[in-house]
């Protein structure tokens, strides 16, 4: 269907880079200057956890072992977020697709919603950078704020900047895990990558960069991608 639907300026954006590269850190950005959601899987799978689902015990065995959850689980969770009202006028998926039968059902969704991609922001960083990273990656209990032991420290050890949280660390985010989790990425998400090239809608960002030029690279793309 013809996307006679779409508001002007509407931004339908994925996301993608290797697990540490700062797609979490940068979603929180795009969501504020923007306004439009951040659809995050693997932080929809952890609250699942949290809440001890069925769907929370089937994603808990993936995570820990660096594994993706299985696609017709993930594609189910997608559609449903995608279906609600606040993403209408767009969205930033943040780990999702992360194959390509992910990638194929998500076309098909789009399609069904009369929707279609804007961009595709790849953060690059290279695998050595990416376990120091992960390792030392620190996150609020309160609000999700994301920090780094060295990369992002907080003023205080071990309390939110923005709320006074307390931080805690993500099981998965250890070297051994990260090991797994970068293996995967290689194997079945880094395909995407051609798959997005072939469609034309594809830029790659330089994730070495300090935070705050990361989110400027960023936004210099979104303002010059016409719809
Ligand atoms: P998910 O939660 O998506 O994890 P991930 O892809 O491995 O990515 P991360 O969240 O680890 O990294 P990020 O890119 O968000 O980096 P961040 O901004 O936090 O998925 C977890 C698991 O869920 C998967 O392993 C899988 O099991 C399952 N899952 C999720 N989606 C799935 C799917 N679609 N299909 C199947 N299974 C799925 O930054 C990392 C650290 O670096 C932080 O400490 C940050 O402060 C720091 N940092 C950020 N930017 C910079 C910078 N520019 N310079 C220095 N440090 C920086
Ligand atoms: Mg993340
Ligand atoms: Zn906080």
């Amino acid at each position: 269907m013809p996307n006679q639907f779409l508001i002007p300026n509407s931004k339908f954006l994925i996301l993608m880079g290797p697990p540490g590269a700062g797609k979490g850190t940068q979603a929180a950005k795009l969501v504020k200057k923007f306004s439009i959601p951040q659809i995050s899987t693997g932080d929809m799978f952890r609250a699942a956890v949290k809440s001890g689902t069925e769907l929370g015990k089937q994603a808990k065995a993936c995570m820990d072992a660096g594994k993706l959850v299985p696609d017709e689980v993930t594609i189910g969770i997608v559609r449903e977020r995608l279906a609600e009202d606040d993403c209408k006028n767009g969205f930033i998926l943040d780990g999702f697709p992360r194959t390509v039968e992910q990638a194929d059902a998500l076309n098909k969704i789009l399609d069904e919603q009369g929707k279609k991609l804007t961009c595709v922001l790849n953060i690059h960083v290279p695998s050595e950078e990416l376990i120091a990273r992960a390792v030392g990656r620190r996150i609020c209990k309160k609000c999700g704020a994301t920090y780094h032991v060295k990369f992002h420290p907080t003023k205080v050890a071990g309390v939110c900047d923005e709320c006074g949280g307390e931080l805690y660390q993500r099981a998965d985010d250890n070297e051994t895990t990260m090991k797994n989790r970068l293996d995967v990425y290689e194997a079945s998400t880094r395909p995407l990558i051609d798959y997005y090239k072939h469609a034309g809608i594809y830029s790659e960002i330089d994730g070495r960069q300090a935070i705050a030029k990361v989110t400027e690279a960023l936004e210099n793309v979104l303002t010059s991608v016409k719809e």
